[in-house]
């Protein structure tokens, strides 16, 4: 893993630092709990009520879109609903063929083994699962050269749930083999006040309707930011010894931990103000941006520009990346369409 800065809307810190209590005590246990998702969770719960009918474990499924959405919590949910057991592992962790053999025949009949970063996973050890996923068995080589043969283990029936943040990376042998495939989206403005609500009630804490609304706004429709910033301003709010967190203490806690009214932090800010001041807005190719700004290139692609396309504030073309006009209006700067620039908006 990259070493770097990490910042208050990054939706990827998490289960490393303290927080790690928090989130599990927020974290929806069931279905119904789960916000939001609405396609997601009606197409689950089908797949879970027949597998269960059926006595059989629900097909793969794969979970994919930015971090911070939800991807985990619903691999327990599942988990939770079928009644099975959940190991988790991930792509990267899984180091030799031994070690995904291992995992696997140590499940037990209808378990769930859940592997968070997919898609890191190395292509030798990728190939043992398609066996796995498709037949229950595991096609392993004994020996080498000549006096090598190859043997077959049965596996108990097992559910595979696969997260990722890049579906795209993911080769098309493996992505074939899972039967549920859903992309999780951001969260609408409605859904993501529900999720304060849920969590401040779950915290116990008093709030003001309108401090839920400002938390929404800059918690780029991310459950994961969302329950971080209320964190945050429940500090704030307790330091000032206020029993009721106010819209007012709200404002001024989030402008002090450098989050703006659409949930923009510093580092989206200077990848945006960057292209603007240095490539006049673009379109300037993604490992530019990484090198003029300081950030590695995966952590723009992977973390910012996701939220940044979402709320219309950058383009990606063939020719690279370019601010739009929104952008240009949010940061007070007057937006003039350069050369490059004409034939590719609009
Ligand atoms: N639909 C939801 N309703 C309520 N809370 C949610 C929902 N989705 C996520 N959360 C909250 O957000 C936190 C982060 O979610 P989760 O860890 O499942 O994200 P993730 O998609 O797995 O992220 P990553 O890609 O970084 O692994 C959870 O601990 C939970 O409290
Ligand atoms: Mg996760």
């Amino acid at each position: 893993m990259i070493e770097r800065e990490s910042h208050i809307t990054d939706p990827q810190e998490t289960e490393t630092d303290n927080s790690n209590q928090f989130d599990l005590a927020l974290r929806p246990k069931t279905l119904s709990e789960y916000v939001g998702q609405n396609d997601i969770k009606m197409n689950l719960g089908v797949g879970i009520k027949a597998a269960k009918k059926r006595g059989e474990p629900v097909e793969h499924i794969l979970l994919y879109g930015p971090p911070g959405l939800g991807k985990t919590t619903l691999a327990n949910i599942v988990a939770r609903e079928m009644g099975v057991n959940i190991k988790t592992t991930s792509g990267p962790a899984i180091e030799k063929q031994g070690d995904l053999a291992s995992i696997l025949s140590n499940l037990e009949e209808n378990d769930i083994l859940f592997i968070d970063e997919i898609h890191r996973i190395k292509t030798h050890i990728e190939e043992i699962l398609y066996s796995a996923m498709e037949d229950y068995a595991l096609d392993i080589i004994i020996g080498k050269g000549p006096a090598a043969r190859s043997m077959r283990i049965e596996l108990p029936k097992f559910t595979l749930i696969g997260a990722t943040t890049k579906a795209g990376s993911l080769s098309s042998p493996l992505r074939d083999r899972f039967g549920h495939i859903y992309k999780l989206d951001f969260y609408n403005n409605e859904e993501m006040e529900s999720i304060i609500h849920r969590s401040a009630n779950l915290l116990k804490m008093d709030i003001e309707e309108n401090a839920v609304k400002e938390i929404a706004k800059c918690s780029r429709r991310t459950p994961r930011i969302a329950n971080r910033l209320l964190k945050r301003v429940r500090d704030f709010a307790e330091v000032e010894d206020k029993k009721t967190i106010e819209a007012e203490l709200t404002k001024s806690s989030l402008k002090t931990m450098g989050v703006d009214v659409v949930g923009l932090d510093r580092t989206d800010r200077k990848i945006l103000l960057t292209i603007i001041e240095k490539f006049n807005g673009g379109p300037v190719g993604l490992n530019t941006i990484a090198a003029a700004t300081a950030e590695e290139t995966e952590t723009i692609e992977d973390l910012y520009e996701p939220y940044l396309m979402q709320i219309g504030f950058l383009d990606r073309t063939n020719r690279g990346r370019m601010v739009t006009p929104n952008a240009y209006a949010h940061l007070k700067i007057e937006y003039i369409q350069n050369e490059n620039q004409k034939n590719l908006f609009y």
